[in-house]
Formats: C-alpha cells, sequence, structure tokens
C-alpha cells in the first residue's frame, strides 16, 4: 500500500506503540483487500463489545491497551453490551462484572459508551459520501445504504484501529464501484409494518448471501426510517449485505440506472409467497407459550417507544412474561421524561439501555421461548442463546406479553 508520510510515521511506532499496532493491522488488511491507499474517516462505531466476543482474556487485553495510552482520535461510538448498566436484571456477577470492565477499558480510551447499535439515532449522522469505519452489521447498512455514507463492514478490532488511527484501507464500499447493485428485486406484494420490512429483507438475504440488491416498485410505500432499520437489519443478519438501494428513496438510487452504474443486471420478482417465506424463515417457536418478549433490536427509537407505550395503554402483560424493550440511555432518558417509559412499567413491561438480548445470556435467566418482532434476534437467539423464537408485527409480541401466548 502507498502510506503518508504520517501513515509511515504511525507504523514506524513514533506515535507510540498502540497507534503502532493498530497501523499495522489496518496495512495487512490493505494488503489482504487490495487496498491502495488508506482513506481518512471521521467517525468510528466499535463493535464486540459483549463478553461473549471479548472472554477474560479480550477484557485484560483492552484494559491493558487503556493503559498504555491508546486514545482514539476520532468521534468514537461504542455499541451495546451484555447487560442494562443503570439495573440489575438478575445477570450472574461473573457474567456483568467482565462485561462493565470491557465497557469502561473502551471508554478510557476515549470512546462515547452510547452502548447502542443505532448510533444515527444519537445524534452520530455522517453526511451523504463521508467516509467512516463503522461495524456492527445493522448500523454499517443504515449508513451506507440510507445515510450514503462509506464504510465496509469492519470488525471491532478493526474498527478500534480505525479509531486510533483516523484511518481505514480503502477498498470496497469506500469506492463507486464497490457501492453498486448486483441484483434488483421487484416487489409485487404491499410491504408496509416493520416486520413486513424484516420478512423481505430476511428472506433476499438468505438468497442473496453478499451481494448488493436494489429494490423496485417501492417508491410509494413511503417507508420510514424504522422500516429502512429493520429491512438492513435482516438483510445484514440473514446474509452478509451491507448495503441496499431502494429506487427512488435511497440517496445513491435516484434511479434503478444509478444503482447499478448502468450495468446490466438480474431481475428477481418478490411477491406474496416470498413475504410468507421470510416470515417462516424468522419463526422457530415451537410451543405457543411465551416467556419473554424482547423490541428493540435494533435499539428502539423513541417512535417505536411512543408506540409501545400507546399500545399497551390499559394492559397488564402476563404473570410469568418478562416484557423488555431495549434501547439506549439517551433515548431512554427522553422516552421518561415524555411519560412513556412510565406507561411501559405501569403495564409490567421493563425499558432497558445498553443491553442486547442476543449478545447476553438470556437463557441464564430461565427463559425458555421468545416473541420478537426483530429479525436479527430471530435468527440469532434460537442458535446463540438456545431460544426458539417468534417472529411478527409489535402487536402481535404485545398481545403475547399480555396473555403469555403466540396466537
Ligand atoms: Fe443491536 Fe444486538 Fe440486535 S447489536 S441489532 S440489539 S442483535
Amino acid at each position: 500500500m502507498r502510506l503518508t508520510d504520517e501513515e509511515h510515521r504511525m507504523l514506524d511506532g513514533r506515535e507510540g506503540e498502540p497507534v503502532r499496532m493498530a497501523m499495522e493491522m489496518l496495512a495487512a488488511l490493505g494488503d489482504i483487500y487490495g487496498a491502495e491507499r488508506m482513506q481518512p474517516v471521521a467517525s468510528a462505531h466499535v463493535a464486540g463489545l459483549s463478553l461473549k466476543s471479548h472472554g477474560l482474556a479480550g477484557m485484560e487485553w483492552a484494559e491493558d491497551l487503556a493503559a498504555s495510552g491508546a486514545r482514539v482520535r476520532i468521534p468514537t461510538t461504542m455499541n451495546v453490551i451484555g447487560v442494562d448498566r443503570s439495573r440489575d436484571l438478575g445477570f450472574a456477577p461473573e457474567w456483568k462484572d467482565p462485561q462493565i470492565r470491557i465497557a469502561e477499558a473502551y471508554e478510557a480510551m476515549g470512546c462515547y459508551g452510547t452502548s447502542s447499535c443505532v448510533p444515527y439515532y444519537l445524534g452520530f449522522l455522517p453526511r451523504l459520501g463521508e467516509h467512516v469505519a463503522w461495524s456492527e452489521s445493522s448500523a454499517i447498512i443504515f449508513a451506507n445504504s440510507v445515510l450514503g455514507a462509506r464504510t465496509n463492514r469492519e470488525g471491532g478490532p478493526s474498527a478500534l484501529a480505525a479509531a486510533l488511527t483516523g484511518r481505514t484501507p480503502c477498498y470496497g464500499f469506500h469506492l463507486d464501484e464497490g457501492r453498486l447493485a448486483t441484483v434488483a428485486y421487484r416487489i409485487e406484494t404491499e410491504i408496509g409494518t416493520l416486520s413486513d420490512f424484516g420478512a423481505l429483507g430476511a428472506y433476499v438475504g438468505k438468497q442473496l448471501g453478499t451481494g448488493t440488491p436494489a429494490f423496485c416498485g417501492m417508491e410509494h410505500a413511503s417507508p420510514g426510517i424504522e422500516q429502512l432499520v429493520a429491512l438492513g437489519a435482516a438483510l445484514a443478519s440473514s446474509g452478509s449485505a451491507a448495503m441496499f438501494h431502494m429506487v427512488g428513496i435511497t440517496p445513491e438510487a435516484a434511479t434503478l440506472g444509478q444503482a447499478t452504474g448502468g450495468r446490466p443486471c438480474e431481475e428477481r420478482l418478490f411477491g406474496k409467497s416470498e413475504l410468507e417465506a421470510g416470515y417462516a424463515q424468522m419463526t422457530s417457536g415451537k410451543q405457543r407459550k411465551v416467556d419473554l418478549v424482547a423490541i428493540g433490536c435494533p435499539h428502539c427509537s423513541l417512535n417505536q417507544i411512543a408506540d409501545i407505550a400507546r399500545l399497551l395503554a390499559g394492559r397488564r402483560v402476563a404473570d410469568g412474561v418478562t416484557l423488555w424493550v431495549h434501547t439506549n440511555v439517551a433515548i431512554k432518558a427522553l422516552a421518561r421524561q415524555l411519560g412513556f417509559v412510565d406507561a411501559i412499567e405501569q403495564a409490567g413491561g421493563l425499558v432497558t439501555q445498553d443491553l442486547c438480548v442476543v449478545l447476553s445470556v438470556p437463557e441464564s435467566l430461565g427463559f425458555r421461548t421468545v416473541a420478537t418482532n426483530s429479525p436479527k434476534m430471530a435468527f440469532y437467539a434460537p442458535g446463540g442463546n438456545g431460544l426458539p423464537t417468534w417472529y411478527g408485527s409489535v402487536e402481535r409480541c404485545l398481545d403475547a406479553a399480555v396473555t403469555g401466548a403466540w396466537s
């Protein structure tokens, strides 16, 4: 790779050992992926902070790195962790304590302790064409597709290396040609609810694997931000897409021709039967009895929390059922001030902060079956947490919370 004088200085260790290690990793990645140069980046989002990802050895590594003087040089947000730092949800100290130490080590390096997979809801909004280094698949695909920012699918270590150096290897989604659609999906059925968007993403992500889809025929659907978040999260978890285009809606797809760069591209149809297959793909529940209802994967927006509070008015979560509504500290604070948190708590639910159920150990609390409107949780919870899952709209999930059964 061609490095600038400043990048050579980092690689030579003249800016300290943590920066040298970070630049060495980035240069190796650049060589692997054929990058010709480094790209300065404006922000980083660091994932992989769960104890599940780090382990105890990783915790000590992060603490040593912070103690050795590693400091981020660009605005850097932190992804979710495996606990709610504001309250005791019953997780064992052997889980909770090291998990908090990991988060504190990253904060000591100068990362913002946002502990959330939706940094864009917190005001971290890269502009169109801005280069960033984000990890967390749902945040990456949102940044590329909806904001038009440019990031590869970074892992936690490479995002941290970018944060310490302000650089990332320039390849893939940083380049115009890496962002073009590879397959067009013509939507021929009504896609309306957030769970419909999740089912669409789950079906297409599984079918497509690593490609970049362009969706046509949705110009009149007027999807809101939350629907686009759900679509991206599903695409990125059931496959490994890092970007999608929605013709007439997302910023690099005013037309299908713009999305494909004028290249011919295969067109596939997505109709009612494909939508049903997307729903079926995410349902692994066998027993209709549900003991955990988890909403907010990715973390809920304020709008979603307001909707849940409204839908729970005059209702009560059934005995033996736990209702968790996941978000981050900032949105929770606002939701509390506006009365939504109290409304949910009066109905017997809890609004959590920081926590990702999938990256935590809900199974250790005795839960056996989860209901969710999250395609990502439906994808990971059965294998990762041993929790069979029912997937559907938020209304259906809340019905399960108040009746104790999926209907
Ligand atoms: Fe966020 Fe965890 Fe879901 S990172 S998208 S809450 S799996």
